[in-house]
C-alpha cells in the first residue's frame, strides 16, 4: 500500500487541509473502519449471544470472528484469552480488582505511567493497604533494568504493571528483559500497551506476557473500545469485577453460576459496532504491516527532531536520539506557555496535544508545566512536518 493510496482512505486527510498529529490520544480512522461500523447498524443493529434469530445469530458470529482476529494479532493461544473492554483503563481497573489484591501485596510501576496505570494502585493501596513500588528512570528518562532487578530481588512482588512504550516521551522499555526478571521472581506482568499495540508487533506467547491492555481507538478502531489478553488459566481464576446479564449461566434469589471466559467480563450489553470496526481496524494495521508502520513514524521522528534541535530554547523530553522515542516527540519551548503553541497551531490547521498527557506525576516530579506533544501515525508525511517546523517557528517569532 503507497502512501498516497493510504491518505485517500481517510476521510480527514483527503485534501490536506488539516493536519493531524495527536494520534497517540486517539487515530484517525480509515474508511473501511467507518463502513464497518455503519454496515453494523445499517444491517444487523441486534443484541449477540442473547435471542435467536438471524440479526442476532450475524452479530454473535461477527462478535466471535473479530475475538479471533484480535487473538491472531496478539499470537493469543485461544481466541478466549481476549477480553473486549472500554478502553486500556478499563482493563488495568479489571485487573486491580479481579487479582485479589490483600493487604502487603506489593505492585510494581514505572515512574511514568499514565494515570490509568497509577490511580487504580493508589486506590487499592488506600483501601486494601497493598504497597505500590515504583522503579525511578535513568536520567534521560529510559528504563532503569538494573533498579528494577534490585527492587524484586529484595521485595516480594506480586504484579508488575508497566508501560511498553511511554506516552509522555515515546520510549519503548524493554519488556522482554521486564517480563524475563519477573518471571524469575515470581511476579506476574501487566503490560500497558496503549502506545506500542497501534506500532509493533506484540506476539503474547513469545514475551509470555501474562496480561496485555490496550485501546482500540488508538489504532483505527472506534472510540471507547478496548482489549484486554490474559492467560487463560490466569483468566479462569480471577473475579469478575464487573457482574450482572451475559456474565453468568442461570441465577437463583441467591445464587449465580458464572459463565467460562471471556463471557464472565464482559458484562451487559456489549459495544457490537465497536467491536466489529476494532477487528476491521486490525486488519488494515495488518494489511499495511507493523513494520512498515514503525518505520514511517521513525523516518518523521528523526526528520522533526533534526529540525527541533536546530531552535534555541526547545527542550526535547526523553532521549535526543529520534531512534529511542519511536513516533511521538514531546517538548517545550522554554518560558513558553504550551496551550498557548497548541491553539495557535490549530489555528493553522495543526492538531497537537500540550500539557501533562495525563502523567501529572512525572510532570510534577519534574516541576515541568507540560509539553507540546507531535504523535505520528503511518499517514502522516514529511510534507506535514515541514508545515508545523513553518508554523512553529512564526509562534516563536510572536511569542519569544
Ligand atoms: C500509555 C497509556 N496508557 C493508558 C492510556 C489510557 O488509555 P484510555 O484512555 O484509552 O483508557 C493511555 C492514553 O493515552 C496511554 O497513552
Amino acid at each position: 500500500m503507497d502512501l498516497q493510496h493510504i491518505r485517500q482512505d481517510f476521510p480527514l486527510l483527503r485534501d490536506n487541509k488539516i493536519v493531524y498529529f495527536d494520534s497517540a490520544c486517539q487515530s484517525l480512522r480509515s474508511q473501511s473502519v467507518i463502513d464497518k461500523i455503519v454496515e453494523y447498524y445499517t444491517d444487523y443493529p441486534a443484541c449477540g449471544g442473547r435471542s435467536m434469530h438471524k440479526l442476532a445469530a450475524r452479530v454473535t458470529e461477527e462478535v466471535d470472528a473479530a475475538r479471533a482476529t484480535i487473538a491472531k494479532f496478539l499470537n493469543a493461544k485461544k481466541k478466549e484469552e481476549i477480553i473486549f473492554t472500554r478502553n486500556t483503563t478499563e482493563g488495568i481497573n479489571l485487573i486491580a480488582n479481579s487479582l485479589g489484591f490483600k493487604s502487603g501485596d506489593i505492585v510494581v510501576t514505572s515512574d511514568k505511567e499514565h494515570n490509568s496505570n497509577l490511580i487504580p494502585w493508589q486506590v487499592l493501596a488506600e483501601k486494601l493497604g497493598i504497597k505500590h513500588l515504583i522503579v525511578k528512570s535513568l536520567p534521560d528518562n529510559t528504563f532503569d533494568l538494573a533498579a528494577f532487578e534490585t527492587l524484586l530481588k529484595k521485595n516480594k512482588v506480586k504484579l508488575v504493571s508497566i508501560v511498553q512504550t511511554s506516552n509522555l516521551d515515546g520510549v519503548t522499555n524493554p519488556i522482554e528483559q521486564i517480563i524475563n526478571v519477573a518471571h524469575q521472581h515470581q511476579a506476574l506482568v501487566s503490560i500497558d500497551a496503549a502506545q506500542s499495540a497501534p506500532h509493533e508487533k506484540i506476539d503474547v506467547q513469545k514475551l509470555d506476557a501474562d496480561f496485555v491492555v490496550f485501546s482500540g481507538h488508538k489504532m483505527l478502531g472506534p472510540s471507547g473500545t478496548g482489549i484486554l489478553y490474559g492467560k487463560q488459566k490466569l483468566l479462569d481464576n480471577l473475579q469478575p469485577f464487573l457482574v450482572g446479564g451475559d456474565t453468568v449461566a442461570s441465577s437463583t434469589y441467591t445464587e449465580h453460576e458464572f459463565l467460562p471466559v471471556p463471557e464472565k467480563f464482559e458484562a451487559g450489553l456489549q459495544d457490537y459496532a465497536g467491536i466489529i470496526g476494532l477487528a476491521e481496524a486490525v486488519r488494515y494495521l495488518q494489511k499495511v504491516g507493523l513494520e512498515k508502520i514503525a518505520q514511517q513514524e521513525e523516518e518523521l521522528n528523526e526528520y522533526l527532531t533534526t529540525e527541533l534541535l536546530k531552535l534555541p530554547k526547545v527542550k526535547i523530553l526523553g532521549p535526543e536520539d529520534a531512534k529511542q522515542r519511536g513516533g511521538i516527540v514531546s517538548f517545550y519551548v522554554e518560558k513558553v506557555d504550551v496551550h498557548q503553541i497548541a491553539l495557535m497551531l490549530s489555528e493553522q490547521g495543526i492538531m497537537v496535544r500540550s500539557g501533562q498527557h495525563c502523567v501529572h506525576s512525572w510532570f510534577n516530579a519534574h516541576q515541568l508545566k507540560g509539553s507540546v506533544r507531535v504523535s505520528f501515525y503511518f499517514y502522516n508525511t514529511k510534507e506535514e512536518v515541514d508545515r508545523f517546523v513553518r508554523e512553529l517557528k512564526k509562534i516563536m517569532n510572536v511569542l519569544l
